[in-house]
């Protein structure tokens, strides 16, 4: 190996532990263990720390980052451990950094529209606290139940809202950074404009911990929208379907949302939930989402998208305006990666992206490929911003040899196409993280890649932070 890592010996877990506190050191296997994989499925990409720590403060993580400088120990970031692409997992053992113990508000500032907050928030709890003030942070995640503001900066999510809002980075004013040596580096500020200097801040947007550890962060609000409304459009077919999203865009109208649902992908988390949904002879499903702060033009602006649908060959336009109605549309569509987790845990959760023109034509090339490899692809996700969670799953009845075989093959060929004949990205919003890194490094101009290889160098000279994501 290029890159020899120093060991965690006795002395240093003493040195480490006077700096975070006995309670915020976690060294015996059994509760290291959670700490060893994400929510990527693959086993065998789980790997035991030989250390978690979970320090209260920047000042505490800047100590840890130049003792492991000091040691050449790998420090894996950590925030909720929700993510897709193995970004949390400690390839080389080390420590784990979980920033779970630093999740306050800080400050609001109703006058600029900021909230700064740290990143171990969960993304639900940060609205929640909003929420009395008519504010909030336009990140949607699908896990916002649990994932945590760090960790949205860091993958830069994406998730239900982005067709209107964006994603994540779109909000990150400024943040706090440890730098791999342990340096505090305050980057951004309150600023809504900043073009002095290079912009370091966007660097670590979506960097996946590669970089260095995001302590804190202020973020742009925006004020609830007053009224929003859903519309659920059932099409016999999941083409006729996908077929809509582009002329919906094209309208002039901006919804906050339009998600896909196959309808494998719709059966399989009713079942899971015990939730119902009209089913017959339905092929795919679109949720749509408008909001906005006045009821006539949500409603106007729902007719007009609800009656192209319909020409476009839309079985029924169901509108759901109520909360509880909306809640339960949208916990089915929140919870289809679980419940086909639940189906087959061996499975490639996918997150290609294309430009929105270009959409309808992915799903012919994933019936191709189901064809070809006698496979079960479940589809759904974020339609509206092209964004598709193609779902590779080993069905019960395929033997591991032959999932093993055909999954390597299979993603080559449905990222040379997305990249290659579409112009789209291996990922939209799950990152790179150890899942990816061989197939960026595969679809990446080798001028590009030695980029991205250079900025690591400069940023991490000894690979200590986060080593073996993203780069090979
Ligand atoms: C979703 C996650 C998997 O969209 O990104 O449900
Ligand atoms: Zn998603």
């Amino acid at each position: 190996m290029k890159y020899q890592y120093g060991t965690v010996t006795k002395a240093l877990v003493g040195e480490l532990q006077a700096i975070v506190g006995k309670p915020n050191l976690m060294i015996d296997l059994e509760r290291i263990e959670n700490y060893s994989h994400d929510e990527t499925s693959k086993e065998e990409y789980a790997h035991t720390p030989d250390l978690v720590l979970t320090p209260t403060s920047a000042l505490q993580i800047a100590a840890i980052m130049k003792l492991a400088t000091r040691e050449r120990i790998p420090v894996t970031p950590r925030g909720a451990g929700s993510g897709l692409s193995g970004g949390a997992i400690p390839l080389f053992g080390g420590i784990v950094l979980s920033v779970e113990k630093m999740n306050k508000v800080l400050e609001i500032d109703e006058a600029n529209l900021t909230v700064t907050a740290e990143a171990g928030i969960v993304t639900n709890e940060l609205n929640e606290q909003l929420k009395s003030r008519g504010l909030f942070f336009a990140g949607y995640p699908m896990s916002l139940e649990t994932c945590f503001l760090g960790g949205n900066i860091a993958e830069n999510a994406g998730g239900g809202k982005a067709v209107k809002y964006g994603v994540t980075g779109r909000y990150i004013l400024g943040m706090e950074v440890v730098t791999p040596q342990g340096d505090i580096v305050e980057l951004g500020g309150k600023v809504t404009k900043d073009v002095s200097g290079y912009d370091l801040k966007q660097l670590y947007i979506g960097s996946e911990g590669t970089l260095g550890i995001i302590t804190k962060a202020t973020i742009k609000l925006l004020g609830v929208p007053k009224v929003a409304s859903n519309l659920l459009v059932p099409f016999a077919s999941a083409q006729e379907a996908i077929a809509v999203v582009p002329l919906i865009m094209k309208q002039g109208i901006i919804p906050t949302s339009i998600e896909f649902m196959d309808r494998s992908s719709i059966e399989l988390t009713c079942s899971y939930l015990n939730e119902s949904l009209p089913l017959e002879g339905v092929g795919a499903m679109l949720l749509i989402e408008i909001d906005g702060t006045d009821e006539q033009t949500v409603e106007r602006e729902l007719i007009q998208v609800g009656d192209l649908c319909s020409e476009q060959g839309a079985m029924e336009v169901y509108i759901a305006e109520d909360a509880t109605t909306r809640e339960r549309i949208w916990s089915v569509r929140r919870n289809i990666a679980e419940a086909i987790k639940v189906y087959s845990p061996i499975q490639s959760l996918e997150d290609v992206v294309v430009p929105i023109a270009s959409i309808p034509l992915v799903l012919p090339r994933l019936e191709q490929l189901k064809a070809k490899y006698q496979v079960s692809i479940p589809c759904y996700g974020h339609a509206g911003d092209g964004n598709l969670h193609a779902t590779i799953v080993k069905d019960p009845q395929m033997s591991l040899d032959d999932w093993k075989d055909l999954e390597p093959k299979l993603l080559s060929e449905l990222y040379a196409f997305i990249t290659g004949e579409l112009g789209g990205k291996i990922s939209g919003e799950h990152g790179i993280g150890l899942k990816r890194k061989g197939y960026l490094k595969a679809v990446t101009p080798p001028a590009e890649y030695q980029l991205f290889k250079a900025l690591k160098a400069a940023f991490d000279p000894l690979y200590i932070m986060n080593p073996g994501k993203i780069l090979d």
